[in-house]
């Protein structure tokens, strides 16, 4: 029988060829926004990467688009609240989203935050996938389980990229996947395949792009 939700497959080299010339163009900050007058036009293609504070999401937008510090960049204190876009060529929109699940988060701030990711995600026509990155260490926690289910209500799929996969021993990955696996099989809104990556060592990466790159 075939595991749900397994890992996805290496692209072939067509589809690779096609994502790699994709990510090769260039990347761009945008801007950071704070509420739903102030995103740029839906003129493009759009992904955006979900998950708590420190998951990697800012270093997985460097590893994509082979930058050392263009998300880090933006990450300046008073823009974490925001929605940062940034633009992969002329046809992609790249967005970056503040990370949950901190603590000592104000609590008017959190639900100003889910307001705007809520509206975010149900009123953006463009948005094709987000992506939402857990950590190989630790796997989905009940703070995630709050942004999966915001995920079924918005009509936008969702997929799981793992991070940090470097961070772990083979057994203990494997522990974690079929708890993923678990969690996910609960959510209607959830693509069937995880991405497994490391920013780090560049794991998946070419993965990732080449099921970007293939959306429509
Ligand atoms: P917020 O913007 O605060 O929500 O965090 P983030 O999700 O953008 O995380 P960020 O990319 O800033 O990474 C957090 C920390 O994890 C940094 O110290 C990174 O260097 C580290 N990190 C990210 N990805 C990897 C990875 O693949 N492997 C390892 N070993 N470390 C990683
Ligand atoms: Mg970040």
């Amino acid at each position: 029988m075939q595991l749900p939700f397994p890992l996805a497959e290496a692209p072939d080299d067509a589809t690779l060829e096609h994502a790699r010339k994709l990510f090769a163009g260039q990347s761009e900050f945008l801007k950071g926004v704070v509420a739903m007058s102030g995103l740029p036009p839906a003129d493009r293609l759009e992904v955006c990467f979900a998950g708590r504070s420190n998951v990697g999401k800012s270093s997985l937008i460097n590893a994509l688009t082979g930058t050392k510090a263009l998300a880090r960049a933006s990450n300046t204190p008073g823009r974490t609240q925001e929605i940062n876009f940034f633009t992969q060529g002329p046809e992609l929109y790249l967005v970056d989203l503040p990370g949950y699940g901190y603590a000592n988060a104000p609590l008017d701030k959190v639900e100003k935050w889910q307001r705007l990711l809520k509206q975010y995600l149900s009123g953006r026509p463009t948005l094709r996938r987000a992506f939402v990155l857990i950590d190989t260490r630790h796997g989905i926690k009940a703070v995630d389980q709050e942004i999966l289910k915001l995920l079924d209500s918005s009509a936008v799929t969702f997929q799981c990229v793992m991070t940090k996969a470097d961070k772990v021993k083979d057994k203990e990955r494997d522990k974690v996947l079929s708890q993923v696996r678990d969690a996910l099989s609960k959510h209607p809104a959830a693509y069937p395949e995880i991405v497994m990556t490391s920013s780090e060592k560049g794991w998946g990466i070419p993965t990732l792009r080449s099921i970007i790159a293939t959306l429509e």
